[in-house]
């Protein structure tokens, strides 16, 4: 069968885009683009071969073994090769993985070691009675080159190992030590804020960083790079010397080398399975990146029985985490009206697994965005989703165009309601639907009232939202509070319990709290603890309705933009008939009174999700005892809470501003 011409011409590109990243990657230490995107453009070369097997040829990306050492050093042999690792990415991988080793050694009880998988380069310190003589790369795993001068400046590698009595065995001969050189996340940082206050190119992640650091010709240079050195191997000519690796640990700590505290000897699948998860959260506050584990056989000898295949020992294998990055094919762009009328483009992507879960759209924030990046209906591009944040497009893979892109055009007219969208100002970069009454934004905004952030209405989610709209029972929020339980009855959704619950809920919630009530209003820029800081300046809901912008731009947190929008708001006829309404259906919120506490004055974020409470107990504690809880970390954020599933960007942030990162613990103390 020839395969037919689309597939060649898609795998000549994909070939040519994930050779053009080899190349920038592992020669000039440059990254075009994540692994986790490039290794999703190799399993589509890697599925087009399978399908078309006459396409592969022997310098298809999809053969290659490891790669080439540079010119430039010293070339050295490895006293025996630097191997790689097989992945495995998921649990069923892995126990397939433990159950092909079981029969190999014909059903033998072993034990694994386990470790984080650093991500950095792999070196090799050759010892001479004790004194460091050499450091090489792995470079193609048999030959490296010869970086000693550049070891020589790590600190966290000794030049001579420390004298230990137990193992003094090891300071005399030959000893080698294999080991993962890294640049932590904290020094990347750092180097990144200088290149950007002398506006040079930022460097592209810390483990580029470190191997272009170690290639450096100039020592000095890495020196001030503050690379460190964590081992996890010892080489001895007679291996019995190093029976199990968990012993190797040992040895390395007692030598004066950094072996991971993390590391251990596990006796189950299940241990390394539990191991495994404890780790995907928490390796996000490692100082350095990991991508995965390392599992391996403990004892060595079973380990060196069981062989090599390929590049790869089969005792070993890298036990991979999801990847945050993928690409995909955009199928086409649509236009999303939000809550207050913004109108945001959406990518409806070829469905693509990312960090676990399928991902089928992504937001593309504004029409700017779409036109800056050039994303283009049909073309292929890396989308990247980590933790609970909303999937994103990062960019298009434009060599892999076949010319039948078609460009996105934003829409004149709202496609809900057909009025024509409008900017505010020249400067904005978001179109809006001008249209209070646009369908699409006033389903949106009751289902903002009803949410649990706001009047939190039990049992009044979006689905019950939509059945109530589309039945004609309510058309604003106010609306919610006319219903009666003949009128849920009459609708499938509902039954005697659940009619009657739902009314109830709705009737305890006439007289919400100041604050609650104020975000519920679903005016733009008022978040939940800006709603929180109007209710206590302004105590009642009837002095805010006639605040002035100099009153507004007195209040902690608000500026010139947010007063703005406060005002805007009540001046529309729309909005006053809607607090009419409320007035009439006797719905009103309730005085504040600003609590005093030991926590006043004192900002609070929480990033990733808590063990003992929910977000919104979180804030509400916080704010019973003065404090505020904001939604992203700034300059004011005294406290940044750390809880489990973090995504990176607030401790990025936390990091750089140097905000104090405290545990879900310490916090639950200071709230007690
Ligand atoms: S053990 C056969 N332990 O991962 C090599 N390797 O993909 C097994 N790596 O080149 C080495 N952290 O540079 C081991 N805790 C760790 C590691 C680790 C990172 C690197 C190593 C190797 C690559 C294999």
């Amino acid at each position: 069968m020839r395969a037919p011409k689309e597939a060649v011409l898609r795998v000549a590109k994909l070939r040519e885009l994930i050779n053009d990243y080899r190349y920038n990657y592992h020669v000039r230490d440059y990254s075009v683009m994540s692994e986790a995107a490039a290794d999703s453009l190799k399993h589509e070369l890697a599925q087009i071969e399978e399908q078309h097997p006459e396409l592969i040829t022997s310098d298809s990306p999809t053969q290659r073994v490891a790669g080439e050492p540079l010119p430039g050093f010293k070339q050295i042999r490895h006293s025996s090769r630097m191997l790689s690792l097989n992945d495995v990415f998921n649990e069923e991988e892995f126990v397939a993985w433990v159950e092909r080793l079981t029969k190999l050694v014909n059903s033998a009880k072993f034990d694994f070691f386990v470790d984080l998988k650093m991500d950095g380069l792999a070196c090799a310190l050759v010892y001479q009675d004790g004194i460091l003589a050499q450091g090489i790369t792995r470079g193609d795993g048999t030959v490296g080159e010869d970086v000693t001068a550049n070891v020589r400046t790590i600190e966290s590698i000794p030049l001579r190992l420390r004298h230990s009595k137990k193992f003094s065995q090891f300071l005399s001969g030959r000893t080698e030590i294999r080991g993962e050189i890294v640049m932590y996340k904290e020094q990347f940082e750092k180097l990144n804020r200088e290149r950007e206050r002398r506006k040079l190119p930022k460097f592209a992640n810390p483990r580029n960083l470190a191997a272009g650091t170690i290639r450096q010709l100039d020592p000095k240079l890495v020196a001030a790079r503050s690379l460190q050195f964590h081992a996890y191997d010892l080489l001895r000519e007679d291996q019995a010397e190093v029976p199990t690796y968990d012993f190797v640990y040992q040895v390395l700590r007692e030598l004066g080398l950094i072996a991971n505290r993390e590391a251990k000897k596990l006796g189950s699948v299940k241990e390394a399975i539990q191991f495994s998860q404890t780790w995907e959260e928490k390796r996000k506050k490692l100082p350095f990146n990991t991508d995965g584990l390392v599992v391996k056989v403990d004892n060595r000898r079973l380990y060196g029985r069981l062989g090599v295949v390929g590049k790869a020992p089969r005792g070993a294998v890298a036990f991979k985490y999801p990847a945050e990055q993928a690409t995909t094919k955009v199928k086409d762009i649509f236009v999303s009206i939000g809550r207050t009328g913004s109108a945001t483009p959406v990518a409806i992507l070829e469905p693509v697994v990312i960090a676990g879960s399928t991902v089928q759209m992504a937001t593309l924030h504004n029409e700017g965005e779409v036109h800056r990046k050039d994303i283009r209906i049909g073309d292929t591009v890396i989308v990247h989703k980590a933790g609970d944040v909303i999937p994103e497009v990062v960019e298009p893979l434009v060599k892999l165009r076949d010319g039948s892109e078609k460009k996105f055009v934003m829409p004149t007219h709202c496609p809900d309601c057909g009025m024509k969208l409008i900017k505010a100002k020249e400067t904005e970069a978001i179109w809006r639907c001008p249209n209070n009454a646009c369908p699409s934004r006033s389903w949106k905004q009751i289902q903002h009232f009803a949410s649990k952030g706001a009047l939190d209405i039990e049992g009044l989610g979006e689905k019950n939202v939509v059945a109530l709209i589309e039945t004609g029972l309510i058309k604003d929020p106010a609306d919610i509070f006319t219903v009666k339980k003949a009128d849920l009855l009459k609708l499938e959704r509902f039954a005697e319990i659940s009619a009657g619950k739902l009314v109830k809920a709705i009737s305890q919630k006439k007289q919400p709290s100041l604050d609650r009530f104020i975000f519920a209003l679903g005016i733009r820029h008022i978040g939940e603890q800006t709603a929180v800081d109007l209710a206590n300046h302004f105590h009642t809901f009837e002095r805010l309705k006639i605040a002035t912008i100099d009153e507004l731009n007195q209040v902690e947190g608000i500026g010139g933009i947010v007063a703005e929008s406060i005002i805007e708001w009540f001046s529309q006829p729309l909005h006053k008939k809607l607090l009419d309404k409320f007035k009439k259906h006797g719905v009103w919120p309730k005085t504040a009174h600003p609590p005093e506490g030991p926590l006043t004055g004192k900002n609070f974020v929480v990033t990733g999700s808590l063990e003992l409470m929910s977000r919104e107990e979180a804030a509400e504690r916080i704010r019973a005892r003065g404090g505020r809880f904001q939604t992203s970390v700034s300059q004011e954020t005294d406290f940044l809470v750390v809880g489990g599933n973090v995504g990176e960007n607030k401790l990025k942030k936390a990091r750089e501003l140097g905000t104090k990162q405290i545990s879900e613990a310490s916090l639950l103390k200071m709230i007690s």
